[in-house]
């Protein structure tokens, strides 16, 4: 069965956990995009061309934790704005969305530009407030220097770049069903997004 769910949405709204549990609930392969830019990022922050370091990736680069830093996720909103970084990353995705058993693809342009022809298709988004004091509740035990202000401003810059940039900026897409997180819990987000999968196998 090839049956692609594509989420899309800014930093911080839920999608990596509504991903990973819609995945785990439907049997699907997941795939975080974020990582790949975020493992981009990490490289050049090594002094590594930004294209030369997306042609070259590696799945063994993508360690989740290693690239969960603030640094690195402002080097990878950085690294997106390129063309030619996202169009050598751009087959990669498209294969894994189509591959056989499902597949669970979260990012920016998703919905808009690697897989518009997905079955499923979200905008997962919440608003900047509620998303800053997320992702500091988060990183707040391992970094006490780090104050709320801070993660606000890091997620505003990241918006303000992610949705404003000539190659596929993020926005939702037409027809997306848009899931505002800012007043759910978790489990209410991951009901809203696996309500969906699961009307949209049905119709199949
Ligand atoms: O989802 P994330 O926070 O891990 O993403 C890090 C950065 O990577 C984000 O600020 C913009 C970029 N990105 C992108 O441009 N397109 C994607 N599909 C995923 C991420």
């Amino acid at each position: 069965m090839i049956f692609t769910v594509a989420i899309d949405g800014p930093a911080a709204a839920g999608k990596g956990t509504i991903s990973k549990a819609v995945a785990a609930r439907f049997g699907f392969r997941h795939l975080d995009t974020g990582l790949l830019y975020r493992a981009v990022g990490a490289r050049t922050m090594e002094g590594v061309d930004p294209v030369e370091a997306a042609r070259s990736l590696q799945p063994d680069d993508l360690d989740d934790d290693a690239l969960r830093t603030q640094d690195i996720a402002q080097a990878a909103s950085r690294v997106a704005v390129l063309p030619d970084v996202r169009a050598a990353l751009t087959e990669f995705q498209r294969r894994f969305a189509r591959s056989e058993g499902g597949a669970v693809l979260d990012g920016r342009d998703i919905c808009t530009v690697i897989c518009p022809e997905a079955e499923v298709r979200l905008y997962v988004t919440a608003s900047a407030e509620v998303r800053a004091r997320r992702r500091f509740e988060e990183l707040s035990p391992e970094d006490q220097t780090m104050t709320l202000d801070d993660v606000l401003q890091d997620v505003l810059a990241r918006d303000q770049r992610d949705m404003n940039r000539a190659d596929a900026p993020l926005v939702a897409a037409p027809g997306a069903t848009i899931i505002d997180t800012s007043a759910m819990d978790i489990e209410e987000a991951v009901e809203a997004a696996a309500q969906r999968v699961a009307e949209a196998l049905i119709a199949r």
